[in-house]
């Protein structure tokens, strides 16, 4: 079905490889398709709970966007390939579940900013981070100026955004890009393991706390007042009722995602 990409799906947890391994799985107009697509199979498939976006072979996340296909874009091109590479990586970002990059190598330009996209990121050791498009006479163009400095704070943003620098695993995680660097062979497995955890979680709870998490980004939105309407429409879920009573009736709450 996908040529670009492949998925699986295994106790409820989507793994969506990049897999252009070749080409270190830039981005190219094939890989952005099948990617919105597999995501909005995220959001309409009530089997997926949770997801890990990685890359194949064992060199790279993902390079970046594919270099070949930015040469004779015109402005309108270019703003256009923006706003469509936004548009992807926002869906990620506000995705109703759980989405987490695994980044097994070099994770440069729109693949630093895929990884920021997704709601939390694992590193393996040999992880590099970078936007390193002012070597290229560009800017990151898929939310990387706003979303690296939402991660690490706009001084450390801008020297990496100017400089075009890669980050270690090590340094990205005093940073607070990653949770948790890994060795390679066990970034799956850790990625596996937390969502396993998620996944025995009221659904429909782990939605909200993403929505309310977003919700400090958003202009349009005060975050407090989000989080009441948020903290209200769990109180009408059959999740909220399942949860309280198991609680107080000393067993395991059997969540439904209503
Ligand atoms: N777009 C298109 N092709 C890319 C790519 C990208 N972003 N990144 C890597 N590739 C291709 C290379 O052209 C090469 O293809 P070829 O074998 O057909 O020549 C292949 O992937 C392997 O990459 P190579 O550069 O030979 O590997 P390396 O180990 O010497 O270097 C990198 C690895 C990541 C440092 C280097 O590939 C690189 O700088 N890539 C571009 C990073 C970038 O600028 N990203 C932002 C884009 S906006």
């Amino acid at each position: 079905m996908y040529s670009a990409i492949t998925t699986s799906l295994e106790n409820a947890i989507l793994l969506i490889t990049i897999n252009r391994p070749d080409k270190l799985n830039a981005l190219n107009k094939t890989v952005f398709d099948e990617l919105n697509t597999a995501i909005d199979d995220v959001y309409n498939n009530p089997a997926i709970r949770s997801v890990i976006i990685t890359g194949a072979g064992q060199k790279a996340f993902v390079a970046g966007a594919d270099i070949s296909e930015f040469q004779g874009l015109k402005h309108h091109e270019g703003m256009d390939l923006a706003k469509k590479g936004q548009y992807i990586f926002r869906k990620i970002e506000e995705a109703p579940k759980p989405v987490v990059a695994a980044v097994n190598g070099f994770a440069l330009g729109g693949g630093c900013e895929l990884a920021m996209a997704c709601h939390f990121r694992i590193a393996s050791e040999n992880a590099r981070f970078g936007q390193p498009e002012v070597n290229l006479g560009l800017i990151p163009g898929y939310g990387g100026t706003q979303r690296l400095t939402q991660l690490i704070g706009k001084g450390r943003a801008i020297e990496l955004l100017i400089t075009g620098n890669m980050l270690d695993a090590a340094t990205a995680l005093q940073y607070g890009l990653v949770n948790y660097v890994v060795p390679q062979e066990e970034l799956l497995a850790k990625a596996r393991s937390i969502l396993e955890l998620v996944n025995t979680k009221a659904p429909l709870a782990v939605g909200r706390c993403i929505k309310a998490a977003n919700a400090v980004f958003d202009h349009t939105k005060d975050g407090f007042t989000e989080e009441v309407n948020l903290f209200g429409e769990c109180f009408a879920t059959h999740d909220m009722v399942e949860g309280t009573t198991a609680f107080l009736e000393k067993r395991k709450p059997d969540f439904q995602g209503k």
